[in-house]
């Protein structure tokens, strides 16, 4: 991030004063922010304000002639590595999605040839007409790259999506759009996800009910932060995450090889709810139901523990995390989870509530300091996506590539 430079264009807004924060955590980044100011967003912060925190000028005038002779539209749009619209309005989208020109910040917009980040706020029936939902579908195919908006109650008391991205995940989008190596680039990462399958016959199965989601979130988060991040997932229900090779796998034993194959990995987050126990035998046929009324027994045989392997593996990850879902006793379990399977860290998560296929979770840390268990890290309850990110920068300072 650092050396970098973005023009940011207020738009007007009362996400407005959230620009300010975003101007200094970019500041924070070794980041030069310039900051063009429109009539409206002028209602909403002071050019003072932003002038304050960019250590600049702001722009606000098209016709101005000192603008013009110290700086004309078309080079302020072309200084910049990224323009970012925040808060970008309804107005300041139809302008930009029809070429429309007629103060400095759409002309801006249509002079640029760099590449634009838009983070909209707006009331939620604005952002849902059809006309604003016409200009962001056309913003898009123009290459204009998005974040938010999110859901959540808005300034003017509605509820629903509108609402302009919070500033760090501005940042996080703009570190994305320019392309910088992320924390934990140079890295390589290994993920499991989700149940395995371990067949009975041909059609028939034991599995459980992981959904893959805290397995997904976590390597969606290690690749972001720059990580070439391998995720082995056992058969789920949701979307590839982005930037994320995947390799699908039905059985544990599948897994296993898949993991093996990978290594070596610097990181290895083991999420995946791996079956303990497989059929001896998975018939080639399809098992009949006995005709004298015979219920089959089916004979379980151990699985092998990925995990454990890893953690005696000649090529262990130099950092080896293993989860723990639990129903009591939740980080004692973990504490001798840990040191039984030769892991650095365990998440631990207490599974007994709707933890499983949810979309939250409240996880704690375990792990030891020269042979010596931690204190345990209790985290809030948060989103899985959450989760994801927290651990992936503990992750990265852990390794010595904190930003
Ligand atoms: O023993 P338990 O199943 O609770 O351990 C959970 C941790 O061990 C998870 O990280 C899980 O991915 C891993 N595990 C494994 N292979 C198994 C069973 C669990 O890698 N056969």
């Amino acid at each position: 991030m650092r050396g970098k430079s973005v023009l940011l264009i207020i738009g007007g807004g009362i996400a407005a004063y959230k620009s300010l924060e975003l101007i200094r955590r970019l500041a924070e980044r070794g980041v030069k922010t310039r900051a063009i100011l429109t009539r409206a967003g002028e209602e909403f912060v002071t050019p003072l304000s932003v002038a304050a925190l960019t250590g600049e000028k702001v722009f606000q005038d098209l016709f101005s002639l000192t603008d013009e002779a110290e700086m004309g539209h078309i080079q302020l749009s072309r200084s910049a590595d990224l323009v970012v619209v925040a808060p970008a309005t309804a107005d300041l989208m139809a302008k930009m999605a029809n070429g429309l020109a007629n103060d400095l910040a759409s002309t801006t917009l249509l002079a640029t040839h760099k590449k634009v980040l838009m983070a909209p706020a707006m009331n939620v029936r604005m952002w849902q007409a059809a006309s604003t939902q016409r200009n962001f579908e056309t913003l898009k195919r123009d290459g204009v790259l998005f974040v938010g908006p999110e859901d959540g109650e808005m300034a003017c008391g509605e509820f629903g999506p509108g609402r302009m991205a919070e500033p760090l995940e501005i940042v996080a989008a703009i570190e994305r759009a320019l392309a910088l190596p992320g924390p934990l680039s140079g890295i390589r990462a290994l993920v499991t996800a989700g149940p395995t399958q371990e067949p009975l016959d041909p059609v028939r199965f034991l599995a459980n009910r992981s959904s893959g989601k805290q397995g997904y979130a976590i390597a969606e988060a290690l690749a972001r932060a720059g990580a070439e991040t391998l995720l082995i997932s056992g058969p789920v229900d949701i979307a590839p995450p982005s930037g994320v090779k995947l390799m699908r796998v039905t059985t544990a034993r599948e897994m296993l090889a898949a993991c093996e194959a990978a290594l070596p990995a610097d990181v290895a987050v083991m999420t995946a709810a791996v079956a303990d126990w497989r059929p001896d035998i998975a018939a080639n046929s399809k098992i009949k139901k006995n005709t004298d009324r015979v219920v089959p027994l089916i004979k379980l045989v151990e699985n092998p523990d990925i995990l454990a392997t890893l953690g005696a593996h000649p090529r262990r990850p130099r950092l080896l995390i293993g989860f723990a879902a639990e129903t009591e006793n939740v980080v004692q379990n973990a504490v001798a989870k840990r040191k039984a399977k030769g892991a650095d860290w365990i998440v631990a998560n207490d599974v007994s509530g709707d933890v499983m296929g949810g979309d939250r979770n409240r996880v704690h840390i375990v792990s030891a300091k020269n042979g010596k268990d931690e204190p345990a890290e209790d985290w809030p309850d948060m989103t899985k996506t959450e989760v994801g990110a927290r651990l992936a920068a503990r992750i990265a300072q852990y390794l010595g590539h904190a930003a």
